[in-house]
């Protein structure tokens, strides 16, 4: 069967991508489904149900990743697409939702035109991509390509003190399926960029060429609480002055390294937190990400000796713990090229890139062919409820997302 002429249906698309956004849904449009929580649960009764509907035979693993398949003409490994439905708590309605639905369009287009591919596809859904409520991020889809152990991210605790293996269980999702029991033929994910360059330079799809390095460390200071107006400066134990260096050394390491060297500080937490009282406690978070590995344990480096420096002057006692560290991933060149290739055919502009976001499709690249397709997002804006990716482009996406899919799955 000739299936150059399957589109997707966008109104479709849309109706799931707003029904889904209205499970957990915040002021200004946006999300908030940090994972495991009830918000996830309902999130995925909703996409399980809807995985159901499509004919896919749906398994749930130990880690809680879902699984849709859809049989071909022959068993064997299938073409997986996949992405995530958790959110950070001010999540926007398209990070990782928009691949997972964009599958089960991919499912339901063939439905539709009654077509059975040589190969399996399977549609799957990975759980705590985010890592904002539990460390590290890509946790489903670590470990279901064996990146991380299932019994360490069972064990992992999360912002408020519970653990990944007793949400699951509370939440219904700790299944009885092996973890990473198939490794696919190749896998494909579609995401929205979350940053400017498509947009900037008005171009349709992204071909991602990789994922940067990623580098969480967690630090804790502990110092004196003492009145603020009493202690002399050269005798205090200010926890939160050697917090707010970090913040700014983060800025200057960045500035210096130039290129692509990102570095963030998004949590500052101080005790006893009263405005005249010196801090006795801190904790502090540094996200570092660069494209090159040298680079990134460079700013490591230079952050870690930094911390140890400033501490000590100040006579403040610190902890480290590493929270996620991912090294830089390279997609595979023919699966860039199909990205790309595909969008061309569809009369798309297209633009090979790197991304600067983590992804589940990051933890297969070693392990099978794969690659990801992006489209814009207005204004660069994600993490934040005013996401926004145009209809047209979310169509666009789907749609080489769909051809590109059928090519690897009409494979031998
Ligand atoms: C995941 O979304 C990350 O890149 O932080
Ligand atoms: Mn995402
Ligand atoms: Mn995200």
């Amino acid at each position: 069967m000739k299936t150059d002429n399957l589109r997707i249906d966008l109104d479709r698309l849309l109706g799931r991508l707003d029904d889904l956004a209205t499970v957990g849904a915040i002021d200004g449009g946006g999300v908030c489904r940090l994972a495991l929580s009830d918000e996830d649960k309902a999130g995925r009764d909703k996409v399980r149900g809807w995985m159901t509907d499509l004919g896919l035979a749906v398994t749930v693993d130990g880690i809680g990743n879902v699984v849709g398949l859809r049989p071909g003409q022959e068993d064997g490994p299938p073409v997986m697409i996949g992405s995530h439905i958790d959110t950070v708590a001010t999540g926007g309605r398209y990070d990782g939702n928009l691949g997972v639905l964009a599958g089960l369009e991919v499912v339901a287009v063939l439905n539709d035109a009654g077509m059975t591919t040589r190969r399996p596809i399977a549609v799957a859904f990975f759980t705590n991509e985010e890592g904002a409520r539990f460390h590290p991020d890509m946790m489903g889809s670590g470990v279901h390509q064996g990146d991380l152990s299932l019994e360490t991210a069972l064990a992992a605790d999360g912002i408020d003190g519970a653990t990944v293996g007793a949400e699951l269980a509370r939440i219904g999702y700790a299944g009885d399926a092996p973890v990473g029991a198939v490794t696919p033929h190749c896998f494909l994910e579609l995401h929205v960029e979350q940053g400017p360059v498509l947009e900037e330079e008005g171009i349709t799809i992204g071909a991602v060429t990789g994922v940067q390095g990623i580098s969480w460390t967690e630090y804790r200071f502990t110092g004196v609480s003492n009145h603020a107006g009493t202690t002399p400066m050269g005798m205090r134990n200010d926890a939160g002055y050697v917090a707010a260096a970090v913040a700014m050394e983060a800025r200057s390491i960045a500035r210096d390294m130039g290129g692509n060297q990102v570095a963030t500080v998004g949590t500052i937490e101080l005790g006893p937190g009263l405005v005249n009282v010196i801090a006795n406690e801190a904790r502090v978070t540094v996200d570092l990400r660069n494209t090159d590995d040298k680079a990134l344990m460079a700013a490591e480096e230079r952050m870690a000796a930094f911390v140890t420096g400033t501490a000590g002057a100040e006579g403040v006692g610190m902890e480290s713990r590493s929270l996620a560290r991912f090294a830089p991933v390279d997609f595979d060149p023919a699966m860039i090229d199909l990205v790309a290739g595909t969008a061309t055919a569809l009369g798309h502009s297209v633009k090979r890139m790197p991304s600067g976001a983590g992804h589940d499709a990051q933890m297969f690249a070693p392990n099978c062919p794969t690659a990801m397709v992006f489209v814009p997002s207005k204004d660069g804006i994600s993490h934040n409820v005013a996401e926004y990716t145009a209809p047209e482009d979310l169509r666009a996406g789907a749609d080489v997302l769909l051809q590109a899919a059928l090519s690897k799955a009409g494979e031998a």
